[in-house]
């Protein structure tokens, strides 16, 4: 999928503006609260890409995440926007809600840079239509999305983080919620993946556009992006033992795939497009290659989908771009062949992550 980085951006003005007339909208800004908060959990209460909450508490949580891996599988950023104590996520026992910034990734060379959180002082989100612009104040980022999702633009102007530039995403493939696509939202589908922890994937997979100066460095490439929100009113280590989650561009094939081992079920998915019409939402088996304990990345993934075919893919790990020791976590980038069983196998590049919560 060649094209290249001026030309990405000479779309980047937005025509927000102008569409916000004929859709819907709504404000929302960080509100503490200790008492129960009301929770989105099914497509008719709100936007895809919206605030999920009314106000928060110190025990629930939300994110909005964006991704973008090169075509030569040589660089990666990701970049999230969170709200949410350590006691919602279930990983401490502190009860301040903190809404942050963390923006990761890897430079061609190999160097890896974190910019491990960047503290807001207030957050504003705007939504029109499905879509959703938020401002994380004082930090300098920030993200701006059309009606229809078809475009994003993050903006990161943190000096005194060493980081500014610009992301830009032009989706390429439809809108999902677990299990159903945006367009089936009239039936009131549920967002729910376990109970108590939700996701919306806005933009499954898009022509992505990265260029910013990080310390000094420039880091510009072109790749596969990838946007989407969880959120959840438990945490997350009483909801799961572990997950794989992952996104990837094959061919005109676009893929998202997860396996969350919940306490009490499995729920797998998987998402292929064939850039712009969905192909299959379903169930899906992701089966670690390696024997050892802790997965290695490599990774087989497979699924039949009766009249729709059997897919197969072999995932295979270039590097290692992100990774913390507690909660376990790591995030690979790499190659993924494969396609449908018996007809013409494909290459690409795919990011994903194993998360193992013990
Ligand atoms: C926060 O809101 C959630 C969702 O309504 C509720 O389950 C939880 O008990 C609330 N937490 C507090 C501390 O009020
Ligand atoms: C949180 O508090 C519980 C109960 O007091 C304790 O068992 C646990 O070790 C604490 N967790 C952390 C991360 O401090
Ligand atoms: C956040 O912004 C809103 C809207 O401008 C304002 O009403 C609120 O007081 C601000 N909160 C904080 C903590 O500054
Ligand atoms: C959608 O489903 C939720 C959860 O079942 C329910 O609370 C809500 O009232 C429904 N909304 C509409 C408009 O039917
Ligand atoms: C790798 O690239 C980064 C960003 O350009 C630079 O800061 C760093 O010095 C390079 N490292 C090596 C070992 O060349
Ligand atoms: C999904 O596939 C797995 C592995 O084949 C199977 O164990 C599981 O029951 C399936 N789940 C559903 C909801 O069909
Ligand atoms: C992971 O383990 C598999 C199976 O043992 C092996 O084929 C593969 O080379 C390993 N990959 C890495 C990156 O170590």
């Amino acid at each position: 999928m060649a094209f290249t980085i001026p030309a990405l951006f000479l779309n980047a003005v937005l025509l927000v503006d102008a569409a916000a007339s004929s859709y819907p909208t709504s404000s929302w800004t960080l509100q503490e609260a200790n008492k129960p908060a009301t929770v989105v959990v099914s497509s008719l209460e709100g936007p895809i890409d919206g605030p999920k909450f009314d106000y928060i508490n110190s025990t629930v949580y939300q994110w909005w995440y964006f991704d973008v891996v090169s075509s030569d599988l040589e660089s990666c950023l990701t970049v999230q926007f969170n709200i949410g104590s350590e006691l919602a996520l279930g990983f401490g026992n502190a009860s301040e809600i903190l809404p942050y910034v963390a923006i990761n990734g890897k430079f061609p060379n190999g160097t890896l840079f974190d910019m491990a959180s960047v503290p807001a002082t207030n957050i504003t989100i705007q939504t029109i239509g499905q879509g959703s612009s938020g401002v994380w104040e004082g930090t300098g980022c920030s993200w701006e999305g059309t009606p229809d999702l078809s475009e994003y633009v993050l903006t990161l102007n943190a000096p005194e983080q060493g980081i500014q530039g610009s992301v830009y995403l032009k989706s390429i493939s439809p809108a999902q919620y677990p299990f159903n696509l945006l367009s089936q939202q009239l039936y009131n589908v549920s967002e729910s993946v376990l109970p108590g922890f939700y996701w919306a994937n806005s933009i499954p997979g898009a022509l992505g556009g990265v260029d910013l100066t990080i310390r000094g460095d420039r880091l510009l490439f072109d790749g596969s992006g990838y946007h989407d929100s969880n959120w959840g009113t438990i945490g997350l280590p009483k909801v799961a033992g572990s997950w794989y989650w992952g996104h990837a561009q094959v061919g005109d094939l676009t893929i998202v795939f997860s396996t969350v081992e919940g306490r009490t079920q499995t729920v797998s998915s998987i998402y292929i497009g064939n850039d712009p019409t969905l192909i299959i939402i379903g169930n899906v088996t992701v089966t670690p290659v390696t024997g050892s304990n802790y997965p290695n990345g490599t990774l087989n993934i497979a699924l039949d989908a009766a009249f729709d075919g059997k897919y197969e893919f072999l995932i295979v790990p270039t590097d290692i771009v992100y990774s913390t020791p507690a909660p376990k976590y790591t995030r690979w980038i790499g190659i993924i062949e494969g396609g449908l069983v018996g007809g013409e196998s494909q290459k690409g590049v795919v990011l994903w992550e194993y998360f193992y919560f013990g």
